[in-house]
């Protein structure tokens, strides 16, 4: 095997990830915790963490759920609701319970029911962060129904990112699983404070892929996927080398009866094969020397975190991505193997598998 076969990676982590609850936390954690050192948590549980307690609790969920050998450090983030208190989040912040909190506007996607439904609201919650400097990671997207889906993201940055940018200069932001050139562009052209996380699916597809053949549930996010020019941007945007881009996967588990209802889940299950799916993009560019800025440095630079000092190994080897999880330990746990998450690139080859008994 030649050196451009193998390659050695500080490990990564995930600064974006739905970990759930329960028996399908149990199921997926795995899928995350396998290869990435640590990922910030998204809250939008059912009901969604507000407290520090909660988000203690949460943690300790989490951590009572790793399979043996398993070495990983959840990142907790509070959720911001229109009546939160400014003291909670400054509490959590200073006890190193919340790395971050996560604004989602009312409505704009899974649990979101009770975020912000007015951005005024919430001045004092943001004036604090600032001044602690806490992280605001924001699902940019309108919720007005007169909005397009397509273009929710891109009205976001115009009518409520530019001006709370404004309001807030010394806030860092993460615009959270970015889908536009807009969207690029905007965040490219920001300060230090402001940077983007790209996930795998959004570097992949572009919107047929959810429509061409047939209805495809398992191609169905939020952000919604975009047209090929978008798509386009933010192949660009990940593999530029600018290390206001960074990796985080939205992986998003949902049952299969909630993909394929009448009303499907948003969701995409990417975390088992996410380096893969990553490197697949970084290769075609020619770009799989930048692979490791993207996944494992500009990440905890932004969040001011110490770099993993370990590594794994991607190995140009071929794999055939299973439909879903079969786990070892039957890491499908309680979950019913019909209720199981359908893995992103099912059915695919990918051309690099990650070695874990490789690092060095
Ligand atoms: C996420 C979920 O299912 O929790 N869904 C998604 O499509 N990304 C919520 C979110 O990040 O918007
Ligand atoms: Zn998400």
């Amino acid at each position: 095997m030649t050196c451009s076969d193998r390659l050695v990676l500080r490990r990564p982590d995930d600064w974006h990830v739905h970990l759930r609850d329960g028996p399908m936390l149990e199921a997926v954690l795995f899928a995350t915790a396998r290869v990435f050192a640590r990922a910030v948590v998204m809250p939008n549980l059912r009901p969604p963490i507000t407290t520090v307690e909660a988000a203690q609790r949460y943690r300790q969920r989490i951590k009572n759920a790793l399979t043996d050998g398993l070495v990983f450090t959840p990142l907790m983030t509070a959720y911001l609701t229109d009546d939160l208190d400014p003291e909670e989040l400054e509490r959590g912040f200073a006890e190193g319970v919340f790395a971050a909190a996560k604004l989602y506007p009312a409505n704009a996607t899974t649990n979101s029911a009770a975020g912000v439904s007015d951005l005024a609201l919430i001045a004092p919650l943001l004036e604090r962060m600032e001044a602690i400097d806490m992280p605001l990671l924001i699902h940019g997207e309108v919720t007005d129904p007169d909005v397009d889906v397509f273009d929710r993201e891109a009205v976001f940055i115009e009518r409520h990112l530019i001006p709370l940018r404004q309001r807030h200069p010394g806030l860092r932001i993460v615009l959270e699983h970015i889908t536009t050139e807009q969207a690029v562009d905007y965040v490219a052209s920001g300060d230090q404070r402001l940077a983007a996380t790209i996930t795998p699916h959004h570097l992949h597809l572009n919107r047929n892929a959810m429509f061409v053949g047939g209805l495809k549930s398992d191609f169905y996010c939020l952000p919604v996927v975009k047209r090929e020019c978008h798509r386009r941007a933010l192949v660009k945007a990940a593999t530029s080398g600018l290390p206001c881009f960074f990796l985080g996967t939205d992986s998003a588990p949902h049952p299969r009866a909630g993909k394929e209802s009448a009303c499907g889940c948003a969701g995409i299950f990417n975390a088992m094969h996410a380096m893969e799916s990553y490197a697949a993009v970084f290769d075609q560019e020619g770009a799989l020397d930048r692979l490791e800025a993207f996944a494992s440095e500009f990440g905890p630079r932004f969040y001011g975190l110490p770099l993993n000092t370990d590594t794994i190994a991607l190995v140009r080897q071929p794999q055939t991505v299973p439909n879903q999880l079969t786990l070892p330990q039957g890491l499908v746990g309680e979950l019913d193997s019909g209720e199981a998450p359908v893995f992103f690139h099912a059915g695919e080859s990918l051309a690099w598998s990650v070695d874990l008994a490789a690092g060095d």
